[in-house]
């Protein structure tokens, strides 16, 4: 058999770890504020690295990925915000956000309501539409964190690759999560992928789906206290046994 596909580490029991899955899964949520304190670089490249150990459909690895810190992260601030005042509408997003039709009942509920926990946290009202613009613009600092992750991938991709693409995602959530960094995942740097892919000198082949801001969180700051909720998503499976009362949404 080919050396390359027996691997050469034994297989680790999951108790020898710091922390369970289980503990990083329910621990990780979006940071969005992050102490004016720099990441290691090396550990973020280890990060990355690491989470290409997510599975891709036969094993393609549809993804590539570029870090922005230092000097670099403040020349594309400046370039966010001077691309910002200039076209706030963004590029057209290719695929689109939202089904063509709309989306269903449960998506905008749930929308809705996590607008609620994160704009009350914030404080600001749902009427206060210059509030939540100017919070908005936020997403384009990378909420102040140090560093950043863009996950590319090529253009040509189709919807089995971007399911791919989110299995990389959520193992570097989980990573970062271990290794005791903040994440938040931001789809709204694909409104400008074009501008920022070019600032990176990213190969015209690729698309850039999602950025991912990348800090020591800030505890005290309201954002970073929320839980967002989840529903039961066996909710539709008549052979589930029902949740414990109250349950969900949790
Ligand atoms: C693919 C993806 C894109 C997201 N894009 C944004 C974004 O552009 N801005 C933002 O503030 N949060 C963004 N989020 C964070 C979600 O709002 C957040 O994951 C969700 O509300 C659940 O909260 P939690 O991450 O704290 O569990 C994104 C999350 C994912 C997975």
């Amino acid at each position: 058999m080919d050396r390359a596909v027996l691997s050469e580490r034994p297989p680790k029991p999951a108790a020898a770890e710091a922390c369970s899955v289980s503990a990083v899964v329910d621990g990780r949520r979006s940071i969005r504020r992050f102490l004016d304190a720099p990441v290691d670089r090396a550990l973020v490249e280890d990060v990355v690295r690491r989470a290409a150990r997510a599975p891709s459909g036969s094993n393609v690895q549809p993804w590539a990925v570029r870090i922005v810190d230092g000097e670099r992260m403040d020349a594309l601030r400046a370039m966010m915000r001077r691309l910002r005042a200039e076209r706030p509408e963004g590029e057209p997003l290719d695929p689109p956000y939202q089904p063509p039709a709309g989306p269903p009942p449960e998506f905008q509920r749930r929308r809705l309501r996590n607008g609620e926990i994160l704009y009350g946290a914030l404080g600001i009202d749902r009427s206060d539409a210059a509030a939540r613009a100017a919070w908005n613009e936020e997403n384009f600092q990378f909420f102040g964190a140090p560093a950043g992750v863009f996950l590319l991938m090529r253009r040509e991709c189709v919807a089995w690759q971007w399911l791919d693409l989110g299995i990389y995602l959520q193992t570097l959530l989980l990573l970062f999560e271990e290794a005791g960094l903040g994440t938040c995942p931001q789809a709204d740097w694909a409104m400008h992928g074009e501008a920022v892919a070019s600032f990176l000198g990213v190969d015209p082949a690729f698309r850039l789906p999602v950025g991912v801001a990348v800090g020591i969180p800030d505890l005290t700051a309201p954002e970073n206290r929320i839980r967002t909720e989840r529903d039961d998503p066996l909710a539709d499976d008549p052979d589930a046994s029902p949740p414990p009362p109250g349950a969900f949404p949790c």
